[in-house]
């Protein structure tokens, strides 16, 4: 039987994705098939499907989907017909110090993804979803919401009373409000726009700083702090916003090394960092287990995700070309 499913052909592309049929097989053991029901986007998956990182072989893209388990495998026990679930980013990565090294494991990078109706895999390569989520919610946790609570509760063990500083209004740095408020912390947010500094203050950041308007927002945060500095940084910006984290940070703080929205590389005033005695942290997703106790930490706070806009699965090369104008706030979904 043959099943839809995005198909990103050689090199990438926009005008290299395809809709295609993928094979549907029965699960064997320690195996699943999921009905997958939505997608959600992030910036690995604009640089597999735009080409920017364009597969070597015909890929099927998306590392983040949601659905419904439909067949189960002998000896799987987690799982049953009808459960709710969630992908994992790096489904050989169960609990414990990073294992993986890039993206070479990575559904829909170095392997087929979840832009398809159903798939056949490891039950390691989902956990259960959020209850009462809808499946366009659950897909924005794999890759986004991961990668931040991974940072603030695993990395560092944030406590009430901490504050923490997220840079822009993307899908990771909105979840990583929401974790951080979650946890009792202050928030200090940026972004280039006063429309959605305005929402941002709604969904409870405590202060907030047009990183446009105020190029030494980091200096700024420094003082708002009383002088003392954030304790934890969600640096998505990279090089040209790492030093003015650096500068926001407190002595000893905590800057998680996550995002490259102003580039690869650049010059780095190490100084800074060694005076201040920063920890800085290099951050890529997160592991299964982690996953599991951020599933479990959302049902207890009744938290629910931001999703800007949902695109049909069929619209996916419309929906990154949304996700490249920058307008969003939060998260960009598919729905089949
Ligand atoms: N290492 C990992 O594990 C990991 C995981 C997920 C994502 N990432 C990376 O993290 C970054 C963010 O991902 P995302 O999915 O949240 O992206 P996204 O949803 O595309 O975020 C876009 C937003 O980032 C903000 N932004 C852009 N330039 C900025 C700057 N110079 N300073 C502060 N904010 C800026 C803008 O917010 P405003 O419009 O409000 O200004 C923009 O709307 C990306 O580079 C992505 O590749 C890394």
């Amino acid at each position: 039987m043959g099943n839809k499913a995005i198909i990103v052909q050689t090199g990438g592309g926009y005008d290299k994705v395809v809709v295609g049929q993928h094979d549907a097989v029965a699960p064997e053991a320690g195996e699943i098939t999921v009905r997958l029901h939505a997608n959600s986007l992030n910036y690995h998956d604009f640089a597999v499907v735009s080409g920017m990182w364009g597969p070597v072989e015909p890929r099927i893209p998306m590392a983040d989907g949601a659905g419904e388990v439909i067949a189960i495998g002998e000896g799987v026990a987690e799982f049953a017909v009808g459960d709710h679930v969630v992908s994992t980013f790096f489904p050989t990565w169960i609990s414990g110090e990073p294992l993986v090294e890039g993206f070479a494991t990575v559904p829909g990078d170095g392997v087929d993804g979840y832009a398809r109706e159903t798939v056949t895999a490891s039950a390691n390569a989902f956990t259960l979803a959020p209850k009462d989520w809808s499946h366009a919610e659950a897909s924005t946790l794999t890759t986004a919401a991961l990668t931040s609570w991974r940072a603030l509760m695993s990395d560092d063990q944030l406590k009430p009373g901490d504050s923490v500083l997220v840079q822009g209004t993307g899908g990771v740095s909105i979840f990583a409000l929401q974790f951080a408020k979650m946890a009792g912390a202050t928030v200090i947010a940026t972004s280039s726009s006063d429309e959605k500094m305005e929402r941002l203050r709604a969904l409870g950041a405590d202060h907030v700083i047009n990183y446009r308007s105020n190029p030494n927002w980091g200096e700024t945060i420094h003082k708002l702090t009383g002088g003392r500095g954030v304790d934890h940084v969600i640096e998505v910006g990279g090089p040209a916003t790492l030093e003015q984290s650096m500068i926001a940070a407190r002595v000893g703080g905590h800057i998680s090394v996550i995002g490259i929205l102003t580039g690869l590389g650049g010059q780095l005033n190490i100084v800074a960092a060694l005076v201040k005695q920063l920890r800085l942290q290099g951050v890529l997703v997160g592991n299964r287990s982690q996953q599991q106790d951020m599933v479990r930490a959302i049902d207890a706070c009744d938290m629910k995700p931001v999703i800007d806009k949902t695109f049909p699965l069929e619209d996916i090369v419309a929906a990154f070309r949304y996700q490249e104008t920058n307008r969003h706030f939060g998260k960009i979904c598919l729905e089949m």
